[in-house]
């Protein structure tokens, strides 16, 4: 597995070996039982697949968008063909609701390393997710709150879904075997961006005055048309409010 350090591969190892799989983890940095792999330069790769059943690539330039053309789209496309030498029979994609219709740089190379996946020969299977909780906790909104105050967009819906629910998707497209489709696969509710914004602040106790603002340009317009949500069935089944209430809701102290 590409990516088992990240936000989603730390779900799905865990399910995956409830599942009796042996998950070979791979990561850029050395790590004991683990294999040293980096899809942009192709080091590790062949030690990475050898051997394996199925692959499961999630593996993504996500915190330096400028590198995907490199780690997204012609890394996919190293892994695929060390896979194919290996003789792997299966290649688990993660990719994004909307790529095809948010005009964004990164989800441009999203899109393109699923092209480069389905025009290969070993059998694919791709999972377009929709935006985890972690991402708009832990990233987005510490930064957009940073101005003082947050803006919203109230005509943007999301669809977060939990990791958790991700892997158990992930578990089961592994047991079905290639299918060569793409799945959408969103959260069990959809949302404005505005409700989102405001349930964080309340779980987080933060005080910023909320703006609502129709923002410009072309990705927040396909944002407005639905790109981030999908109708697609199955959902995931917990929820942003779940989230938050078991990330900021005190222990308490069973001693006391
Ligand atoms: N975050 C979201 O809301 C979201 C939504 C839908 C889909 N996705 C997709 O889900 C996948 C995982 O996202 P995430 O949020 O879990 O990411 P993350 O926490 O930022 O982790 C990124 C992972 O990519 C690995 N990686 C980065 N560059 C690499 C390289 N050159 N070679 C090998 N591994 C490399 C990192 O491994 P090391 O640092 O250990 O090498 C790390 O495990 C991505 O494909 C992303 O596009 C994310």
């Amino acid at each position: 597995m590409t990516g088992a350090s990240g936000v989603l591969g730390r779900a799905v190892v865990p399910r995956l070996e409830e599942d009796g799989h042996e998950v070979r983890r791979t990561s850029r940095r050395p790590r004991a039982g683990w294999v040293r792999a980096d899809v942009a330069t192709g080091k590790g790769l062949a030690e990475a697949v050898a051997g394996m059943d199925a692959v499961v690539h999630l593996a993504s330039a996500t915190r330096q968008y400028r590198k995907a053309g490199e780690v997204d789209v012609a890394g996919t496309r190293r892994l695929a063909s060390a896979a194919e030498r290996a003789g792997v029979r299966h290649l688990v994609y993660i990719s994004i609701v909307g790529i095809d219709r948010i005009p964004f740089g990164y989800y441009r190379h999203k899109l393109a390393a699923e092209k480069v996946l389905q025009a290969r020969p070993i059998p694919w299977s791709i999972l377009r997710a929709t935006q985890f909780p972690q991402l708009v906790d832990e990233r987005f909104l510490p930064l957009a709150s940073r101005l003082g105050v947050l803006v919203a967009d109230p005509g943007i819906a999301v669809q977060l879904v939990d990791p958790r629910d991700v892997a158990d998707r992930i578990a089961v497209l592994l047991a079905a075997g290639p299918s060569r489709q793409v799945e959408n696969f969103g959260g069990p509710e959809v949302e404005t961006s505005e409700e989102i914004v405001r349930a964080w602040l309340r779980a987080t106790g933060k005080r910023r005055p909320v703006f609502s603002l129709r923002l410009p340009g072309k990705t927040p317009r396909a944002m407005r048309e639905g790109a981030l949500t999908t109708t697609d069935q199955p959902t995931g089944t917990r929820t942003w409010r779940a989230y938050l209430a078991e990330r900021y809701t005190p222990v308490r102290d069973s001693q006391a």
